[in-house]
């Protein structure tokens, strides 16, 4: 990989076997030696290391340099698309201001020779506390995103949640992931179509293909007012991206025989060259060859039902009752903000919650994820993980939202910023540099483990107490 020391010193080196460069095949052992020695100071070595050799890191270290270089790598399309959130983007700002509002304060002295920043979530330990959130059509940044993203997480020992809205089905993410490292670990996440049998289908399809969790968002029962995609009127499941669950599933194959959720009123066609490149775009995404989806119609059906189905706005608690009697995985619940919901989630029997807003992609001028923490945790006393996401930038962002309680934190935008700007190594390069400034950081800030990331290691929790 291009940001690993090319100096014959390093090779020589005796933790050489713990170099990013094992890690990146897979191997467990280097993740484990990594962590023993620290995943910061390995880091620090290989980035000065390999400046000696003259190259530069693929992936700048700060979310500022890398957002503007990887919005330079980016159509416009993508650029919003990703980039952007609900409305005027003000829920996004909350998201980066709670971070920034809170302060740690550092403690001395304290032997911090040997750390480990593992966590340990539903029962698995984790090396570090990170995961990959779900993030949809990743295609429109690099062709196979999907796979990359699944073999970069594999390699670097962060657990994957896959998207519903994946460019490529489930089945090929998780051999990508499994090829990788073989007990790489990820999860489903699933968003509730109108169709229960489709919803079904999904399910066992993510528990035959090796995912141990189940992860619903809920926030996203319809889509959020995202200003960016409508100014440039582009919204890419229209061609065809971001449905690869729906088009490799049997159970959609057949809705779409039937014709099913059929649309009364169907919008008027305009044939112009626009439209016909949206027709080649859908072409080209759905399975089976080009001429035969072109003659049969087919791959323009295909967007048409997932348009109509995807989400199910009338979503009610007692539903979920019909996913944990379909599925022996655990049920995590995504989007929860509220503390009165965090207890409902309880009582419905499911085993986890991630908090967050989508990034601020869905209600503009909501909570920041990190400040709906709190009751959240308040309400769920420990009785199951509650995991969070939302505007985390960095490795020091991560320890804060460990010190207020969180179990995890997913990274999100940033992983898809450095797959646009350098593929797999630079999706590698990012979790890497996240899991080394949060080992420096637990460090640096006079703690050993988790166990010592204690609310009292923030300055406000301090002044509260
Ligand atoms: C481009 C994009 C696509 C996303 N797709 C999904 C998705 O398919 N399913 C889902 O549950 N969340 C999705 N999310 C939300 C993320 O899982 C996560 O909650 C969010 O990115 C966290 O905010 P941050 O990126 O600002 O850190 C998406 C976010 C982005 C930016």
């Amino acid at each position: 990989m291009p940001d690993s020391p090319a100096s014959p010193d390093a090779a020589a080196s005796p933790d050489a076997a713990a170099s990013p460069d094992a890690a990146d095949s897979g191997n467990e052992n280097a993740v484990g030696a990594a962590q023993m020695q620290g995943f910061g100071p390995q880091r620090q070595r290989d980035i000065y290391l390999a400046g000696v050799a003259g190259s530069a890191p693929v992936v700048p270290t700060d979310f500022g340099v890398l957002a503007e270089q990887a919005r330079r790598h980016m159509s416009a399309e993508a650029w919003a698309y990703i980039a952007g959130g609900a409305g005027r983007g003000q829920t996004m700002a909350n998201n980066e201001a709670a971070f920034a509002r809170r302060q740690i304060l550092p403690r001395m002295l304290r032997d911090l020779g040997q750390r480990n920043g593992s966590v340990t979530v539903l029962g698995q330990r984790w090396a570090s506390p990170f995961f990959a959130c779900p993030i949809g059509v990743l295609e429109m940044v690099h062709p196979d995103g999907d796979r990359v993203v699944a073999r970069a997480a594999a390699a670097c020992g962060v657990p994957l949640i896959l998207s519903n809205q994946a460019s490529a089905p489930m089945e090929a993410v998780s051999a990508a992931s499994s090829a990788a490292k073989p007990d790489a670990l990820r999860w489903f996440q699933l968003y509730w179509s109108k169709s229960n049998e489709l919803v079904e289908s999904f399910v066992q399809r993510a528990e035959a293909c090796g995912c141990q969790a189940i992860v619903v968002t809920l926030d996203t029962t319809l889509l959020g007012w995202r200003t960016a995609d409508l100014n440039l009127a582009w919204l890419p499941f229209l061609r065809g991206m971001g449905i690869a669950q729906y088009t490799s599933d049997p159970v959609f194959q057949k809705l779409l025989a039937r014709n099913a959720f059929a649309d009364e009123n169907p919008a008027p066609r305009n044939i112009n060259a626009s439209s016909i490149a949206v027709l080649l775009a859908q072409l080209r995404r759905h399975p089976g060859s080009w001429w035969a989806n072109l003659r049969s119609g087919e791959a323009t059906k295909a967007v048409q039902l997932f348009t109509r189905i995807y989400s199910r706005p009338t979503l009610e608690w007692s539903d979920l009752r019909f996913l944990r009697e379909r599925t022996r995985l655990p049920i995590l619940l995504k989007g929860i903000q509220h503390p009165d919901d965090a207890r409902k989630a309880l009582d419905h029997g499911v085993q986890g919650l991630v908090v967050s807003n989508h990034g601020g992609r869905q209600v503009d001028g909501a909570i920041a994820a990190l400040d709906a923490l709190p009751g959240v945790l308040e309400a769920v006393r420990g009785n199951a993980p509650v995991l969070l996401d939302s505007g985390l930038r960095s490795g020091a962002d991560a320890f804060k939202a460990l010190a207020l309680g969180a179990d995890a934190v997913g990274i999100g935008r940033p992983f898809a910023y450095a797959l646009a700007l350098a593929g797999q190594a630079g999706v590698e390069a990012l979790f890497q540099n996240f899991q080394a400034e949060f080992d420096l950081t637990m460090g640096l800030s006079g703690c050993r483990n988790r166990e010592e990331i204690l609310p009292q290691m923030l300055a406000e929790m301090l002044a509260d107490m």
